[in-house]
């Protein structure tokens, strides 16, 4: 009698502890979902497969590289005060940083060639007002948001909106033409990496030497395909021709860029007398998840060089904002992320302080020549 109990008790216990395994252990749970060995789910940007990591123990072994949004980061930002909200955006999440860098940014980091353009400084100190706005000064002149999508071409929607910004203004608003990044994408390519980066002084070359045609008559594919595609604008400066889109259209060249002196008041007399100018700046991790206020980097970001990127924008005014008792001075920049992306696909930026560069590639076009001076650099 006492055997048979102790039998039947040692064979419920195994019963129990089997149904236990498969109504329970051998599972790997995700909010109220039960996976099984071998499926997988992806956490953010990383996929994660569920597997037997101990006897009895089933998880979700996850890979471990960096995404673009980290909500951790965010929170920081947004408990900190840094003077700039960080967001979740739906566009960047489930995306690596890697993939950031590839494919939002895409301007190469200014080679000392680029340095050798003729270098201009202002010889005009007539006072600034505390702050300026380029829409408001040429209105209908200057180029909207755009979004460059999966495509790193920064370098092609940075330099052709300032080619049409400053050909608007200085033909006091009788052209108001906007010239292709597709143009550049697709035939600049001597040196160039088409969606993978590109140099900036080679593209002002090409809109020197070859110029652009219009954005309806090329217009922008490479957002969603990822590839510079073929180049169906004939060589040559021909007068008008066919274009893609089969409006019939000519190229509108461009005049010598120029690289505007790296301080401060030389940057705001250059937009001031002449339109937006061209900055080329370091990106760092929190930068993608701008959302609004005054950008400068975090001191907790990964400044380490593989988790960073350059990329091209426009400077089109600056600003102060006061807030108790303190000044701080900041730049209005135009992205190329939509209009989805920051303060309506705009962003401000700490000014006066070079912050991740930003006052230190600066390149103007079609320059009022009164108040310049040029110096004797050659480009
Ligand atoms: C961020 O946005 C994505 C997509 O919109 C969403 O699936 C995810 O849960 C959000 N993450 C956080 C931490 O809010």
């Amino acid at each position: 009698m006492f055997l048979f109990s102790t039998l039947f008790s040692i064979l419920l216990i195994l019963v129990k502890k089997l149904a236990h395994r498969i109504t329970y252990k051998s599972y790997c749970y995700e909010g109220s979902e039960s996976y099984t060995v071998g499926q997988k789910i992806k956490k953010n940007c990383n996929t994660c497969e569920c597997r037997k990591t101990a006897p009895k123990k089933f998880e979700f072994v996850c890979e471990n590289k960096p995404c673009l949004i980290q909500p951790k980061l965010n929170d920081v930002i947004n408990r900190g005060n840094y003077g700039w909200r960080a967001a979740n955006y739906s566009f960047f999440w489930g995306r690596t940083l890697e993939y950031g860098i590839r494919y939002r940014l895409g301007t190469f980091k200014p080679y000392r060639e680029t340095m050798h353009m003729n270098e201009i400084r202002t010889v005009d100190r007539r006072p600034l007002p505390e702050s300026f706005d380029s829409r408001r000064r040429w209105p209908r002149m200057i180029q909207e948001i755009r979004d460059q999508g999966e495509c790193g071409s920064s370098w092609a929607f940075s330099s052709s909106a300032l080619a049409s910004d400053r050909r608007a203004i200085q033909s006091r608003g009788r052209e108001r033409i906007t010239l292709s990044p597709q143009h550049l994408i697709s035939c600049n390519t001597r040196g160039q990496q088409g969606c993978e980066g590109g140099h900036i002084d080679r593209a002002w070359w090409f809109l020197r030497n070859q110029g652009l045609t219009s954005d309806q008559c090329y217009p922008y594919t490479s957002g969603h395909s990822g590839h510079k595609g073929h180049c169906r604008i004939p060589r040559g400066r021909h007068k008008r021709f066919r274009c893609p889109s089969g409006i019939q259209d000519e190229q509108y060249r461009s005049t010598p860029p120029y690289r505007v002196g790296p301080s401060e008041e030389d940057i705001m007399h250059e937009i001031y007398n002449n339109g937006p100018v061209q900055a080329t700046f370091r990106v760092m991790q929190d930068f993608f998840s701008y959302s609004s206020g005054i950008y400068r980097k975090l001191p907790v970001t990964n400044t380490n060089p593989t988790n960073q990127g350059w990329h091209s924008v426009r400077i089109i005014g600056w600003g102060v904002e006061k807030s108790g008792g303190r000044q701080k001075k900041y730049w209005v920049c135009a992205n190329s992320w939509g209009t989805g992306w920051g303060e309506d696909g705009y962003f401000r930026i700490n000014r006066g302080q070079n912050e991740c560069d930003i006052e230190t590639f600066i390149v103007g076009v079609w320059a009022k020549r009164n108040h310049l001076r040029r110096t004797r650099r050659r480009f």
